[in-house]
């Protein structure tokens, strides 16, 4: 057989992203993302799906084009299927789908938080199994063991917010524009992870609680501008350095518990979070100390992407997991 040609789409939350990936190597990764929300501090679902109805040709049509082949080519059509928001899922769905029913290949259907662990894969180090994946992002936070790509166990999770919600929550706070946590990483890299002392959520097990560090930090903003209106202007890189140190020891001290319980020393991020410059020196300071292995991924993989979907459309197709396109309502007799 030749090599296998892949379109991906990805249009779960608020950006629109198509790749192609031939015989396993990212030939095209595009996002088109959606600054339509800013105004209103937080992804307005039906602006997301309008935007991803705008965006879907235009970037589809790119990601071939600088992959440099054409439609017929194609052997099959990755897409999410879920989680996400269902007018933003729907978009891209119901794209693929048509798409592949008037080219007549089948559809892979692939889950958003499994394909940002099996990213991984897109390029070496690979980890092997078992490993350990630290999944942050704006809606989920999961410690999950991988026994294999498609054989996982979730070992912890959020039991309120997601990691990248605090970010995200604590610079809506600081009057940052959303997506926060980006910027909160951005500001802190100059700023004093001590100056300020949140508290340390206690939850038990391998879970995580994000709610009452935003709360914590709610009050402690509104003591400080009462007695002097400046100090968010003033001490922002302080607040953002303190707010990140809260949040990356909360995260790494579940993950470095979760390591000690299970025993597996190999050790990954994925999601959006695991762009924030303090989560991945943490984990590479710990994984130095310990005696971890540990896999980061590339930028261009963090946040969400469709060369992601490829990745794990990929091992689905080599897995047979593909269903094939429906022609029967339109067959002629
Ligand atoms: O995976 P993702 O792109 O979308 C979801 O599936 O949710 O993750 C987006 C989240 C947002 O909350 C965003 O603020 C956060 O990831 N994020 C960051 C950084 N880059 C993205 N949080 C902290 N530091 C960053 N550098
Ligand atoms: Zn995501």
């Amino acid at each position: 057989m030749g090599a296998v040609h892949l379109l991906a789409i990805e249009s779960s939350c608020d950006d629109t992203a198509a790749a192609v990936m031939i015989d396993g190597q990212i030939k095209s990764n595009i996002v088109a993302g959606q600054n339509v929300h800013e105004l209103y501090g937080g992804v307005v679902p039906e602006l997301a799906s309008r935007a991803h109805q705008q965006h879907i040709v235009p970037v589809v049509d790119r990601a071939l084009k600088e992959a440099g082949i054409n439609a017929q080519q194609l052997n099959a059509i990755a897409t999410t299927a879920g989680p996400g928001l269902i007018g933003s899922l729907m978009v891209g769905v119901s794209f693929a789908k048509s798409f592949a029913m008037a080219l007549g290949i089948p559809v892979i259907e692939v889950n958003h938080m499994q394909a940002h662990i099996l990213a991984h894969f897109i390029d070496e180090p690979k980890p092997a199994f078992p490993f350990i994946c630290l999944t942050v992002s704006g809606g989920h936070t999961l410690i999950t063991v991988m026994h294999d790509y498609f054989k996982s166990e979730v070992i912890g999770q959020t039991i309120d917010d997601a990691a990248g919600e605090a970010f995200d929550k604590a610079a809506k706070l600081l009057n940052l524009p959303y997506p926060g946590g980006p910027l909160v990483d951005k500001y802190a890299q100059s700023g004093n992870p001590k100056a300020f002392a949140f508290p340390k959520p206690t939850i038990p097990e391998l879970d995580y609680s994000f709610s009452g560090i935003k709360t914590s930090i709610l009050y402690f903003l509104e003591k400080q501008q009462r007695q002097d209106s400046a100090f968010i202007e003033r001490e922002l890189v302080h607040i953002c350095a303190s707010i990140q140190h809260t949040i990356v020891a909360h995260l790494m001290d579940k993950l470095t518990k979760a390591v000690e319980q299970t025993g597996i020393q190999r050790v990954a991020l994925a999601g959006g979070v695991s762009a924030n410059s303090a989560l991945r020196a943490a984990l590479h300071e710990n994984g130095k100390q310990r005696g971890w292995e540990v896999f980061v991924p590339d930028f261009a993989y963090c946040t969400d992407n469709a060369a992601m979907i490829a990745q794990a459309g990929l091992l689905k197709w080599q897995a047979g997991m593909v269903a094939q396109p429906d022609l029967a309502p339109y067959a002629r007799n």
